[in-house]
């Protein structure tokens, strides 16, 4: 039995994938940034075994088998066999990418909390068989196949993927723009709002939206490509004003193409506008952008903020949206911080009422590098016989 164990990152966008041109291929309607988020917080954790003794290949998630019937999960594992057929046309080691695959894979957080949990799987699950049948050279489009947001997170840092041209999708994958040592004073503080499943998942709600929005079509055409040039750009110069009104102009408009499809789909729930509402009191107290939200197809809020502000957005968000008191789990959870009581004067430029146990936890990050390989025997997900352990 050959075997790897990876871990890799979710990545959150500050300009947003909604929509594809190819359901198949999975290729996108417009382009897309992101940020690549640190392992140590959140990340998905798979190992990959091969064996001429397994007998199918075989999957679980989070201690579950699942089924391998998925067109998505064949059409990556297809494409990283023939990529390692193609490598090994000299017939070394030709035999091992006709053995079956066991594959058991967990996420480091709540499946449910809605937090980019198929992109970080799908990287991981794509990044560790590339490793296991020694494919080289970039895999983004083949994590794409996955799902679309997966090709982001196989590059740390700040990360692009670009549309394409081809027909065949050969051409549509991801770029990283700036890695993560580029802006060390960025940090993430991620609010779980609900940790309940979303009700109408990314795929089915963008392929409504493709179909029914015409401001989703505009922004495709129009928006996205001036928005992709001027974020580049902000995150090249570490200008974190246009970067701050970048990504919450383009969290609104994702959200406003959803209301905009129809039947309408909403994601944001009042906590999530309320969240809205303290960030721009915050940056308006200020007479700048201090802090930027951004929500996926859900109602956590992911702020993106430079290091000198957590301690005062952490006191914020504790004063408004108190947890409970029986909340059992921790409330702050990932990096170690200050949290500093807000001014008087600060708290009464806050249009909003304390809401207690409105958010769940805080999980605090930072931007963070790409998928690794671990190379401790131990962190294996399977025991010797290729089943979890
Ligand atoms: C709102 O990548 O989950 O998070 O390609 O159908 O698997 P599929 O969709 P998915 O969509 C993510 C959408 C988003 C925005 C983003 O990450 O860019």
């Amino acid at each position: 039995m050959i075997e790897v164990t990876c871990t890799a990152p979710i990545n959150i966008a500050v300009i947003k994938y909604w929509g594809k041109r190819d359901e198949k291929l999975i290729l996108p309607i417009n382009e897309s940034t992101s940020a690549t988020l640190d392992q140590s917080q959140l990340c998905a954790k798979t190992t990959v075994a091969a064996s001429p003794d397994f007998t199918s290949d075989q999957m679980w998630l989070n201690g579950q088998e699942q089924s391998m019937d998925s067109a998505r999960l064949q059409n990556v594992l297809k494409e990283i066999r023939r990529r390692a057929r193609k490598r090994k046309s000299d017939g070394s080691g030709e035999d091992r990418v006709n053995w079956h695959v066991h594959i058991c894979s967990e996420n480091n957080f709540p499946t449910a909390a809605g937090l980019a949990s198929s992109a970080a799987g799908l990287a991981c699950l794509v990044f560790s068989l590339s490793k296991l049948f020694e494919v080289e050279g970039d895999i983004s489009d083949v994590a794409r196949q996955g799902s679309g947001s997966a090709c982001r997170s196989i590059y740390g840092g700040f990360v692009e993927w670009t549309m394409g041209t081809e027909v065949d999708g050969s051409d549509s994958r991801a770029l990283q723009i700036a890695s993560e040592t580029h802006w060390p004073q960025m940090r993430v503080l991620i609010l779980v709002v609900s940790a309940k499943k979303k009700h109408v998942g990314s795929t089915t709600g963008m392929q409504t939206s493709v179909k029914t929005s015409q401001l989703l079509a505009h922004r495709a055409e129009k928006i996205v490509p001036e928005r992709m040039v001027e974020m580049r750009r902000a995150i090249k110069d570490k200008d974190f004003q246009t970067f701050a009104e970048i990504t919450m102009k383009d969290s609104n408009q994702l959200h406003a193409c959803c209301l905009d499809t129809y039947p309408p789909v909403t994601y944001m729930t009042d906590t999530s506008r309320d969240i809205v509402r303290l960030v721009h009191a915050v940056n308006n107290h200020y007479g700048e952008n201090k802090v930027a939200y951004t929500f996926d197809a859900g109602p956590n809020a992911c702020l993106y903020l430079m290091e000198d502000m957590v301690p005062t957005m952490l006191g914020l968000v504790q004063n408004f949206f108190p947890p409970e008191q029986d909340h059992g789990e921790a409330f702050l959870t990932g990096l170690p911080s200050k949290v500093s009581t807000p001014s008087q004067e600060l708290l009464n430029a806050i249009p909003l009422e304390p809401s207690v146990g409105a958010v769940q936890y805080i999980i605090h990050t930072k931007v963070g590098p790409g998928p690794q390989v671990l190379i401790d025997q131990s962190e294996s997900l399977l025991d010797s016989t290729g089943q979890p352990k």
